[in-house]
């Protein structure tokens, strides 16, 4: 899906981003303008287009609830409140890491873990540039960067974009249609560079949804960000490495599988984090 259906008017003009390994982004939202999970969470939660909540509605019905008001006691030692709800989320958010990709153990020296077109495709990644902006623990996540450094020529043409909804208009967009969370943003062409871990799981891809597959991603951002137009043996190659970025989730490697989108089932089972974290703060 390019861009998520919102409540009010059915369209949100950005890609939904996944959440793994966010807590490791520097900023959040495609603009990077928001800085903290509870930030991020409480403009989700209360924009009329995403989740169209209010603190009024939401505590009493959180109340309601005997088992969220017996969690809310047990974990907080009182009963359910704005800090706590938005620290519950956060506190969840915070466990989603995935480690383990090929590429940490090739990081953690076993040489092996890398194919020899993914060895490949690292060292090119590297040569050409890409990690001056996809760098760090997340492999990106860490700053803000033009879209469009070298050419923004491709950012008009996108193929089987709504009418009249381009990367150029996001851009001047300061309002309608636009997530809270992104709704402080000015007319720049700036936006956060996102962390490529599992990016092989997450397509489509960029702020807009533009390109649907890797291969594609990596082609524009040659030409976008580097001002090179990549061979298509060099795209297969970085593309065979982003491919190592999977990492694991509940000792299972990501993957894309088709019953990731169907409707959720009781006999689904549930999903325990891997990774143990604090509660921080509100607690007595
Ligand atoms: C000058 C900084 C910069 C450089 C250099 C750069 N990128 Fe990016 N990259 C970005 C930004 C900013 C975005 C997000 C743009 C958007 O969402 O519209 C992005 C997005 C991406 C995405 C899409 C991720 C997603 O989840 O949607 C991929 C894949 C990617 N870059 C790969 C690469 C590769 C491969 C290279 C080298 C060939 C590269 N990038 C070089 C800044 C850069």
């Amino acid at each position: 899906m390019r861009r998520a259906i919102g409540l009010a008017d059915g369209r949100v003009l950005f890609n939904v981003p996944t959440i793994f390994n966010v807590s490791n982004n520097h900023s959040l939202g495609w603009r990077g303008r928001i800085k903290t999970l509870d930030a991020q969470n409480e403009k989700v939660l209360m924009d009329p287009n995403l989740m169209a909540m209010s603190w009024d509605e939401l505590l009493p019905r959180l109340e309601r609830s005997p088992a969220y008001r017996a969690k809310f006691r047990e974990v907080y030692g009182e009963r359910p409140r704005r800090e706590a709800v938005l620290d519950a989320i956060a506190s969840f958010e915070i466990s989603l890491r995935t480690p383990d990709a090929p590429f940490d153990r090739f990081v953690r020296g076993e040489k092996g873990a890398l194919s020899p077109e993914q060895a490949k495709g690292y060292a090119l990644f590297r040569d050409y540039g890409c990690v001056s902006c996809h760098q760090g623990s997340n492999i990106g996540g860490n700053m803000v960067q033009r879209l469009g450094v070298f050419s923004d020529d491709d950012l008009t043409a996108v193929e089987g974009a709504e009418a009249g909804v381009d990367a150029r208009e996001n851009r001047e967009d300061t309002a309608a249609n636009t997530p809270v969370a992104e709704r402080d943003l000015d007319t720049g062409g700036d936006f956060r560079v996102p962390s490529l871990r599992n990016v092989a799981v997450t397509a489509p891809y960029f702020h807009d949804g533009r390109a649907e597959t890797l291969p594609q991603a990596v082609s524009l951002m040659g030409r976008l960000q580097l001002g090179r137009d990549l061979s298509d043996p060099d795209v297969a190659a970085i593309t065979a490495f982003l491919e190592s970025l999977t990492g694991r989730f509940n000792n299972r490697s990501l993957e894309l599988e088709p019953s990731s989108v169907k409707e959720p089932s009781s006999t689904d089972p549930v999903v325990q984090p891997t990774v143990p974290y604090e509660v921080r703060g509100a607690r007595p």
